[in-house]
């Protein structure tokens, strides 16, 4: 048998291979084996195996690799030895349960979802500059650092970043870097809760797959307070009786409305006379197209905000990473649960960032994808009004996506499943409002950043065209 490269004799009606030509122990193929048929039910429980005498002549190996690979998959618990010299396959193992069949996401041809950073233009070349410095200049004892907070150089550097471009007051003490603005939320709206918060209120329509189930999950009531194209109302705010508000008042989601002074002052004071704290959702800011982004609201009362920003829009969600400035009360307590999470963020990937954002590459990256999301955002605009006459573009020129309100004979489902049909996907809006009743207009939620501006005016003429079906 010795040179030959695969002996392939069977185990019950079972083929085993094993090889000579690949760098694992042959013991362990042999084990590697038994077990994936045993795993897979080929090898029913109480099923028994050749004496290893046997199974070791057949496979032209010794005695003792077969008798070491029955004694691991004994200790495994997958064999059990019996009287006699026999082995066994154990009682206790189990089938893995069948998995529901994976069901493909439907090809659509031309995809107006939402929430999507152009990710094919990721600066690669300069996030690669920036983890080649970090990976040789880190000291040791960095890369074992755990840090509830985060990296202090990163904290400094975001402070900066953050004070210079969004106006916020933001000291690096009292930043928490996370993954994301989805854990970010989770964890703030944990330690209010545990701090006997009850009450969240959030803006109606708003996203329904962060604060609202977090807080749901926390035990708090969920209040929603409706906005309207410039942002939160504010008229009816003193009848709102919440711990939390979460608002995103420079770009609000997915009305697309940039709050205005008076607004703002209303929703400070409002946060002011019952302690409250705000949480701002700052997840787009630096895509404003048609003139400088407004502050965050951090600024305006820093004791008071929580601000929350991300990586995911303007960099790839992929980075997993975004950042909490805190109100100096609330950041021990928000560490600690980051720790109690995951033991902080990863630091290299953290360390990377703020070179990152120390040699500029962030603006420069935030400088050149305006443009191209304006480009994109002109070319849906000019189709909707070509295609889609009555129907109406919101919010301010911003971001990655836009509202675009329906005409009353058109149901904003109906349209959604006639584009469907035409291989376009486009959002409806209705799964994001929190009250069921208030105002009833359909509209659809556009994504226009990672489709050319060829590809959205075709998905926009054959949205057209299925609103023309639908009115025949
Ligand atoms: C309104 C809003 N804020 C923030 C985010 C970013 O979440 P994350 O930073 O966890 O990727 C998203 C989602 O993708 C969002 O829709």
């Amino acid at each position: 048998m010795a040179g030959n490269r695969t002996n392939s004799p069977r185990v019950g009606e079972l083929r085993l291979d094993v090889r000579r030509d690949v760098p694992v122990a042959l013991h362990r193929q042999i084990a590697a084996a038994v077990r994936a048929h045993i795993r897979s039910g080929r090898l029913p429980i109480g099923s028994s195996l050749p004496p290893t005498r046997l199974l070791a002549a057949d496979l032209g190996v010794s005695r003792g690799v077969v008798i070491e690979a029955y004694a691991q998959l004994t200790a495994e618990g997958y064999l059990a030895s019996r009287p006699g010299g026999y082995t066994e396959v154990a009682g206790g193992v189990r089938e893995p349960a069948d998995r529901p069949p994976v069901i493909e996401p439907a090809a659509y041809r031309i995809d107006f979802s939402y929430g999507r950073a152009d990710v094919a233009h990721f600066p690669r070349q300069a996030w690669l500059r920036s983890f080649r410095q970090v990976l040789t200049t880190t000291s040791t004892p960095e890369f074992a650092l755990l840090s509830g907070r985060g990296a202090p150089a990163l904290r400094t550097a975001l402070a900066d970043y953050l004070n210079r471009v969004r106006g916020t007051v933001a000291d690096p003490r009292n930043i928490v870097i996370t993954n994301g603005f989805a854990q970010g939320i989770r964890l703030l709206i944990q330690v209010l809760a545990d701090q006997g918060a009850t009450r969240l209120a959030l803006e109606d329509p708003a996203p329904d797959d962060d604060a609202r189930p977090a807080a749901l999950r926390a035990g708090l009531a969920v209040i929603g307070v409706p906005v309207d194209e410039q942002g939160i109302l504010t008229d009816g705010l003193d009848d709102v009786d919440a711990d939390t508000l979460v608002l995103a008042p420079s770009h609000q989601w997915p009305v697309g409305g940039a709050l205005p002074a008076a607004r703002r002052a209303a929703v400070v004071r409002w946060a002011c006379e019952r302690n409250a704290l705000l949480i701002e959702d700052d997840y787009d800011a630096e895509y404003r197209f048609d003139r400088d982004p407004l502050g965050a609201l951090q600024g305006l009362a820093p004791e008071q905000v929580a601000y929350a920003g991300t990586l995911s829009k303007t960099l790839a969600p992929g980075v997993r990473i975004g950042w909490l400035v805190l109100p100096e009360h609330l950041t021990d307590a928000v560490a600690e649960a980051k720790i109690a999470a995951d033991r902080g963020s990863a630091t290299l990937e953290q360390l990377a960032l703020a070179d990152f954002l120390v040699r500029g590459e962030f603006d420069r990256h935030t400088r050149r994808m305006r443009p191209l999301y304006r480009a994109r955002r002109e070319a849906l605009v000019a189709a909707l009004h070509r295609h889609l006459p009555g129907a109406r573009p919101a919010g301010i020129a911003a971001g990655l996506h836009l509202l675009v309100w329906l005409p009353p004979d058109l149901d904003e489902q109906e349209l959604a499943d006639g584009a469907a049909k035409l291989g376009v996907f486009v959002q409806p809006l209705s799964r994001y409002r929190i009250a069921p009743v208030g105002d009833r207009r359909g509209a659809l939620i556009l994504g226009y950043s990672v489709l050319s501006e060829s590809a959205i005016a075709e998905g926009i003429a054959l949205l057209g065209e299925a609103a023309r079906r639908l009115r025949r």
